[in-house]
């Protein structure tokens, strides 16, 4: 081979090489983390949402809502169970594409994500013990409790603010990985109560004896998809699926067939 011929070749080579590298760095222009797939950050340890079944797939309002969603952008579902309070940071490094989680929309967490419209509500409530002497919020915040909460979580941030803010402040919050250890902890009297979303809660009570709920609920939250904010794209594509699954009934008939209709 003459040495044109072989320089020719080369630099032809050398093209081929970058016009794959251009294909490899045109992934931040694809719409997901990976090609064809959709993944959804969650803390399956929050029934009715995400938990757990008696076979050990991971099933909820959430997971199928996102299922729904997933299916009219032509995605696969993929569902990551990890700590609650990594699921942010997760959606913000590009390790995921949606956190969906039970997650309420705050103020703080806009300043990381950016955040679908919401599709279900929920109540902060608190859990004591049948026999407690905590009857109502203010009792609960009198300083004199310790209030047990899931890492991360809305009831984490409300309890963990001074007196001043209507928490009971750091020292009086001890906080669990999952919302059940919470529950555990009370149930032993490690803490006086559990602050958390109101349908866990209920689910909570109900596969437990001796506990109750304090009938004050004490925050209403919107829940939504945590999507990364580079990520526009995504978060128009899911809009419009939730719209669409808004206006046909199906979120309504999920969040029913797990939260039959209080009448
Ligand atoms: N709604 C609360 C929050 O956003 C609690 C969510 C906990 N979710 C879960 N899957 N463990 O902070």
């Amino acid at each position: 081979m003459n040495k044109i011929v072989k320089r020719l070749l080369s630099t032809a080579l050398i093209g081929a090489l970058t016009l794959g590298m251009c294909a490899c760095s045109t992934k931040s222009n694809s719409l997901t983390v990976e090609d064809g797939k959709l993944i959804m950050a969650t803390n399956a340890f929050f029934p009715p949402y995400e938990y757990h079944d008696d076979n050990d797939a991971i099933t909820g309002i959430d997971v199928e809502i996102a299922q729904a969603v997933a299916d009219k952008l032509g995605l696969e579902l993929v569902i990551e169970d990890v700590e609650f309070d990594s699921i942010i940071a997760g959606v913000q490094s590009g390790k995921y594409d949606i956190g969906c989680a039970g997650m309420t929309v705050t103020e703080d967490r806009l300043k990381s994500v950016n955040f679908s419209t919401p599709y279900a509500t929920g109540i902060q409530s608190v859990i004591v013990a049948d026999d407690s002497a905590i009857t109502d919020i203010d009792t609960l915040l009198s300083g004199d409790y310790i209030v047990g909460v899931q890492s991360g979580t809305t009831g984490d941030i409300y309890m963990s603010a001074s007196a001043e803010d209507g928490g009971v402040g750091e020292d009086r919050v001890d906080r669990y990985s999952k919302g059940n250890d919470a529950v555990v902890a009370l149930m032993s009297g490690k803490v006086d109560a559990v602050v958390i979303d109101n349908q866990p809660a209920q689910a909570f009570v109900a596969a437990n004896d001796g506990l109750k709920i304090l009938d004050t609920p004490y925050a209403q939250e919107d829940y939504a998809m945590a999507v990364n904010k580079d990520n526009e794209e995504l978060l128009d594509k899911i809009n419009a699926a939730l719209a669409e699954l808004q206006s046909d009934g199906t979120i309504d008939s999920i969040i029913n067939k797990y939260i039959p209709a209080q009448s």
